[in-house]
C-alpha cells in the first residue's frame, strides 16, 4: 500500500466525533487542523507530516504521513499518553489553571503541545497533586496561625523544574489562598527556566534562587517560613533541607527523601546489625535507607517535632514513595534532648548528615 493510501485508510479506521486534530512538521509545535481526513493531507502536504490524533479522553495517536503509519499509541492505549482536560481557549495567564487544564501543564513544562501528558510527566504530576492535597492541613494550620494578614511563605528546597511549587501555588491561588513561594535550586538553567514560567503565568509571588540550600536565602519570602518542602532532593541535600526547616523554627515540614548513598558508605565497615549486610550490599543499602530515615524521624524528634514517616504514593508511581513529615511542636515533648540524641548516634560510630548539621544548634 502506498503512503498515502495508508495514511488515508488509518485515518478512516481511527478519526471519530469529537477528536481533535494536530500536525506539526518535524522539530515544530504542533498546530490544531481540523479533524478530517482532507485537511489533514492538506498539512501533511504542507509539510506538517507528523499527525496526531487526540480523543476526549486525552489519549493520542501519533501518525507519520511520510509513510502513513501510526508511530505512537492506539486508541485505547493509556500507556503512552494520560488523560488531561480539553484546552481552554485562553492565554496561560489567563486559565482558569486550578483545573490544572492543558495550558497550564504546558506553561509549566509538564504538558505537550497537543493537550496530552506524557506517561513520566502523568507520574510526576499525580505525585504532586497527591502531596498537595496532603499539604492542606498543613497550611491550613499555618493561616490559622498568623497573627497578622499576611500571605503564607512556603519555600520548596532542591525544587528543580518546581512542578510541586507551581501546582501548589496555583491550588492556593485558587481558594484566594496569598502566598509567597521561595524554591531554591543548584542548576542555575533550571533556576531560569522557574523564573521564566512563574512570569509566563504572571505568578508574581513565586521567586527562585541559584544556591545551595546550605547557603540559600529564603529572606525574599519577607519572613520565617510557614512551610518547608523538599521533594526527592538528593542524598544529604534532604539533611540540608530538614537542617534549614530546624534552624528556622519552620511549623511544618515535609520531606521525600530521593536517593541515600551516605549512611551505607559509612556502615560498611560497621554492620553491627549482621555481618551478613556486609555481603549484600543490596541488603547494605536497603538497610541504610532505613536507618537514614529512621534517624532522620529521631533527630527532629528530638528538636521538638512531632514526626511521621508514610507511604504517601503507591511504588508504581515512584518508589521514592516515603514522605517524612513533621511538625513542630507548641509545648516540649518528654523524652531525650537533642544534644544527648546526637552523643547516642556518634556512640553507635554513625555520622550522618543531620547529626553534623545540627551539631552546633
Ligand atoms: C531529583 S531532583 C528533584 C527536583 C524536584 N524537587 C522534583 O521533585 O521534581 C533533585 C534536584 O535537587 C537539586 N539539588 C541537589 N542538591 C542540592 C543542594 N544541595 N542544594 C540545592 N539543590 C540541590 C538538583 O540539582 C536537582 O534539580
Amino acid at each position: 500500500m502506498k503512503p498515502r493510501q495508508r495514511l488515508v485508510a488509518n485515518l478512516k479506521r481511527l478519526l471519530a466525533p469529537g477528536m481533535r486534530a494536530y500536525a506539526a512538521a518535524p522539530g515544530e509545535s504542533p498546530v490544531e487542523v481540523e479533524a478530517n481526513i482532507m485537511a489533514i493531507c492538506a498539512a501533511a502536504d504542507a509539510g506538517k507530516v507528523k499527525i496526531s490524533l487526540v480523543n476526549a479522553e486525552g489519549e493520542r495517536i501519533a501518525i507519520d504521513a511520510r509513510h502513513g503509519a501510526i508511530k505512537g499509541a492506539v486508541k485505547g492505549d493509556r500507556r503512552a499518553t494520560a488523560a488531561v482536560p480539553t484546552p481552554p481557549a485562553a492565554s496561560p495567564a489567563r486559565a482558569p489553571t486550578a483545573a490544572l487544564g492543558s495550558l497550564f501543564l504546558r506553561a509549566i513544562g509538564l504538558g505537550n503541545a497537543d493537550g496530552t501528558v506524557s506517561a513520566q510527566n502523568a507520574k510526576k504530576l499525580k505525585q504532586t497533586r497527591h502531596l498537595v492535597e496532603l499539604l492542606r492541613p498543613a497550611w491550613e494550620a499555618a493561616l490559622a496561625a498568623r497573627h497578622e494578614d499576611r500571605p503564607l511563605r512556603v519555600a520548596d528546597l532542591a525544587c528543580g523544574n518546581a512542578y510541586l511549587s507551581f501546582v501548589l501555588y496555583d491550588a492556593l491561588r485558587a481558594e484566594g489562598i496569598a502566598c509567597r513561594l521561595h524554591g531554591i535550586e543548584s542548576r542555575p538553567e533550571l533556576v531560569k527556566n522557574c523564573e521564566e514560567r512563574a512570569r509566563a503565568l504572571s505568578f508574581e509571588g513565586m521567586s527562585f534562587a541559584t544556591a545551595s540550600i546550605r547557603d540559600a536565602d529564603l529572606s525574599p519570602l519577607g519572613g520565617p517560613p510557614d512551610l518547608v518542602l523538599a521533594l526527592h532532593a538528593c542524598d544529604t541535600a534532604t539533611d540540608e533541607a530538614i537542617a534549614l526547616a530546624v534552624r528556622a523554627h519552620a511549623p511544618a515540614l515535609f520531606v521525600v527523601p530521593c536517593c541515600h548513598a551516605e549512611l551505607a558508605r559509612q556502615l560498611k565497615g560497621n554492620t553491627a546489625a549482621s555481618p551478613a549486610l556486609s555481603r549484600h550490599g543490596l541488603l547494605l543499602n536497603d538497610y541504610a535507607t532505613t536507618l537514614t530515615d529512621a534517624l532522620r524521624a529521631e533527630i527532629l524528634d528530638a528538636a521538638g517535632y512531632a514526626v511521621d514517616v508514610v507511604e504517601f504514593i503507591d511504588a508504581g508511581h515512584t518508589p521514592k514513595n516515603r514522605l517524612v513529615r513533621a511538625h513542630r511542636r507548641t509545648s516540649p515533648a518528654p523524652g531525650r534532648s537533642l544534644a544527648c540524641t546526637l552523643a547516642r548516634i556518634a556512640g553507635d560510630g554513625l555520622n550522618p548528615a543531620l547529626a553534623r548539621f545540627l551539631g552546633g544548634v
